[in-house]
């Protein structure tokens, strides 16, 4: 298991690439499924997230190939096998997200439930609501899914919204499959994430008929079969938002390279609040700290509002501000493992209930700390990079399913992180 070993205080600075964005490959992988044929995806991050879904794509019978380049190909001529192991899905509970294509293209898929995670309790209810609308026959048994549609899916007005407000994933399984409905299906209340933007761009490059893309109501006219193509997919917002929150909780400067200011308009809107100067570049932004930055406060909400997967990363930042902050969690209200090891670092954090109250440090101090989800452990690399002395972050395989290389990255611009196996 590896362990990251980072010396602190540090402060960044040059330029960086931002990887193509996972959660949009994820999905637009499985819509390959849908293709019947070759289709392509660039660029492609090469995380481990990819690996195990081009894994759970060829047990279904897909060939799925991937250049150094950063291309990634599926070939999904021949399905012969409509089951989602529990094996592979318990290690990523985005594979949920092969149902709806399955369901759609072969008329049954069996998916494994999902287990729940670091960031609590994922239920997949609104999925299966979803489904259910458009006429597919489920049932749970051991554990697994089974959805059933043998004379195919019927296109219906369908109402995807739940207590937290809309369902990234629970939109594109239902999505998905309304593309080869018979009939119309309008999607209310369905997620409006740029990643699911690029999916249904996607989608209609493969003969789909979809309007309202980007609102909160989709319009799907079901086709009778789609073809491949090739797709584009978006710089990763989250990743982006990772290294602007590097940058200034280090009081440096960073160039980010391929990446999308207009997917981030929530978190520049935070970042100039306390203080940190963003400035647009052709394609990309230039962000600067100017000293300690200013309390704010914080409420996660579904896009365009605050993301939930810079939460964290956030809360490193404002550990260090200058007063208290307020962050509020609406999407995963137990998303707060970051907490305990943050305060281990000197940070003073309290938690009350989908709250947490950030009072300001003047400084962290290292720590051993262990990594919980995939964005716990990027905060508490953030903190390491401003805290005294040498932080070490355990089970580092956490960053690794969303950050490609990310020691290899960030080194370069004056961080000093070492990849040590224990
Ligand atoms: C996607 O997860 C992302 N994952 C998550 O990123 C992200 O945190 C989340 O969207 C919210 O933005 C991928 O895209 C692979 P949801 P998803 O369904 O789709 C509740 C990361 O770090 N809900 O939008 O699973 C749910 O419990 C990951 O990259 C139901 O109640 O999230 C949550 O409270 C972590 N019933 C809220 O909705 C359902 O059927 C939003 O969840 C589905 C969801």
């Amino acid at each position: 298991m590896d362990v990251f070993r980072i010396e602190g205080p540090v402060r960044l600075s040059g330029e960086v690439s931002v990887k193509g964005a996972k959660n949009a490959c994820l999905p637009i992988m499985a819509a390959a499924i849908l293709g019947g044929g070759k289709s392509s995806l660039a660029p492609v991050p090469n995380l481990s997230d990819i690996s195990v879904f081009s894994q759970l794509l060829e047990q279904l019978g897909c060939k799925v190939s991937r250049s150094p380049d950063g291309l990634l190909s599926v070939d999904s001529t021949v399905i012969d096998n409509q089951v989602g192991e529990y094996e592979i899905v318990r290690t990523m509970r985005a594979s949920i997200c092969i149902l709806g294509p399955l369901l759609a293209r072969c008329g049954r898929a069996e998916v494994s439930m999902p287990g729940g995670c670091a960031i609590g309790d994922r239920p997949i209810n609104i999925h299966l609501r979803g489904l259910r609308e458009l006429g597919a026959q489920i049932q749970l048994k051991n554990g697994y899914i089974i959805a059933e549609a043998p004379n195919g899916l019927v296109g219906k007005d369908i109402f995807l919204g739940g207590p937290f407000g809309s369902t990234v994933l629970g939109t594109a399984n239902v999505l998905m499959a309304a593309t080869l409905a018979k009939g119309r299906t309008t999607i209310e209340s369905a997620a409006c994430e740029p990643e699911i933007v690029n999916l249904a761009d996607c989608l209609n490059t493969m003969g789909a008929k979809i309007s309202g893309i980007g609102s909160p109501r989709l319009s799907i006219e079901g086709v009778k079969q789609l073809h491949p193509a090739e797709f584009q997919i978006i710089p990763d917002r989250i990743e982006a938002g990772t290294f602007m929150v590097a940058a200034a909780i280090t009081q440096g400067e960073l160039r980010l390279r391929h990446c999308r200011l207009d997917h981030l308009m929530a978190v520049v809107d935070r970042l100039r609040d306390i203080g940190v100067t963003v400035e647009p570049t052709t394609n990309g932004c230039v962000i600067a700290g100017n000293g300690p930055v200013k309390p704010a406060d914080v409420t996660t909400q579904p896009y365009p509002g605050f993301p939930t997967d810079l939460q964290a990363q956030f809360m490193a930042l404002l550990a260090l501000a200058e007063g208290n902050s307020i962050i509020v969690e609406k999407i995963f209200p137990d998303r707060f493992m970051h907490v305990a090891e943050l305060n281990r670092m000197a940070a003073d954090l309290r938690k009350e209930g989908p709250a947490v109250v950030v009072a300001g440090v003047k400084k962290l101090i290292a720590a051993p700390v262990m990594a919980s989800d995939l964005r716990a452990s990027a905060a508490l690399v953030l903190a390491g990079l401003a805290a005294e002395g040498t932080t070490t972050v355990n089970r580092v395989y956490h960053i690794d399913r969303g950050y490609e290389k990310i020691e290899q990255r960030l080194n370069p611009l004056g961080a000093k992180i070492t990849r040590e196996s224990v």
